[in-house]
């Protein structure tokens, strides 16, 4: 029985960040320490912690150690900030470490901050479990876990909040290629919480939809817009599109750090072009690891601050970034 607690996903200690490193689960739950902000930018940027909110708060975590160490502040700043380009939550974390009124990124301000994600998960939840009806059989994409959140999870959370209102009767999860976080760690997630689920390939959900053997399709999100527009990882969209065709609901649960109202589409959105390695390393491949899907197609997103729907530009909590 994996322990996917907050601590045990990401925490600072005297010296280190040390995280359990994802890229070995779920075979394997091994600690990761990382001795400077330059381990933890590298750490983000190999996915041995990722998801948009453990993304910040690893950052942010990393930050408070550079503070500790007497690392050179904006040089930290930088090399965590550049880890990777689509995650909000990564500058949006280490804004709030910088506007600590200590005037120093702190470990309190940190350890608060990883607080703050995992409660607005849990609201999240509550807010969610109207958008289930009985005996839901619900589609996920990618993690979007505790792992992913540093505690909890988003659109797991969700699932699991309706799961334990009864509300649910199956989650197909997508194995999300290349890097299978559906196959490795939403199915380790879901095992662990007793909620039944089956792993398919990314491929059979449209053949899943076209049987009615889907009645909702629920996501995460690394990068919200003004209007709505969400990035999250490759094949989300694909997955709205087909949706939208069988009349199919399509929802998005995210915190309102991933919300970022200076971008106004999906169109100004940064999408991270990984190593084409990851999906093979005997032909020229291109690996663009998150897509956009357009608020037109998205039912509801769903923030610590209820269920909002279209229009979004309207609808969508505006506090965090301004
Ligand atoms: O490349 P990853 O694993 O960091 O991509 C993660 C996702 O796309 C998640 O769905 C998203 O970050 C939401 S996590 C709550």
């Amino acid at each position: 029985m994996p322990d996917v607690g907050p601590e045990s996903i990401v925490r600072l200690e005297a010296g280190a960040v040390v995280l359990l490193d994802q890229r070995r689960l779920p075979d394997e739950e091994v600690e990761l320490r990382c001795e400077s902000a330059a381990e933890v930018a590298e750490a983000i940027r190999t996915l041995a912690v990722r998801g948009a909110p453990s993304i910040g708060i690893a950052a942010a975590y990393g930050y408070a150690l550079a503070a500790e160490l007497g690392e050179n502040l904006d040089a930290a700043y930088r090399v965590l900030a550049d880890a990777r380009p689509t995650a909000v939550n990564l500058v949006w974390a280490l804004e709030q470490m910088r506007s600590d009124p200590s005037g120093e990124p702190s470990a309190e301000r940190a350890r608060a901050l990883h607080e703050e994600e995992v409660a607005r998960c849990r609201r999240m939840a509550a807010h969610a479990v109207v958008l289930f009806g009985p005996e839901t059989r619900a589609l996920t994409h990618c993690n979007a876990g505790g792992l992913a959140t540093g505690g909890y999870g988003s659109a797991v959370g969700a699932l699991r909040a309706a799961w334990e209102d009864g509300l649910i009767a199956h989650v197909w999860v997508d194995e999300t290629r290349p890097l299978l976080q559906g196959s490795r760690l939403t199915a380790w997630e879901l095992e662990a919480l007793g909620v039944p689920h089956a792993v398919i390939a990314d491929s059979a959900a449209a053949h899943l939809m076209s049987r009615g053997e889907v009645d909702c399709v629920v996501t995460g999100a690394d990068r919200i817009a003004a209007n709505g527009d969400s990035a999250n990882k490759i094949g989300t969209y694909g997955l709205a599109v087909v949706a939208a065709h069988h009349r199919i609901p399509f929802y998005v649960v995210a915190p309102t750090s991933t919300i970022d109202a200076t971008t106004a589409t999906g169109a100004g959105i940064p999408i991270e072009e990984r190593d084409g390695a990851e999906i093979t390393s005997r032909f020229a491949a291109r690996n663009p690891a998150f897509d956009v899907t357009p608020a037109e197609l998205i039912g509801a997103i769903v923030t610590e601050e209820g269920v909002h729907r279209a229009p979004y530009i309207e609808s969508l909590p505006r506090a965090v970034h301004a």
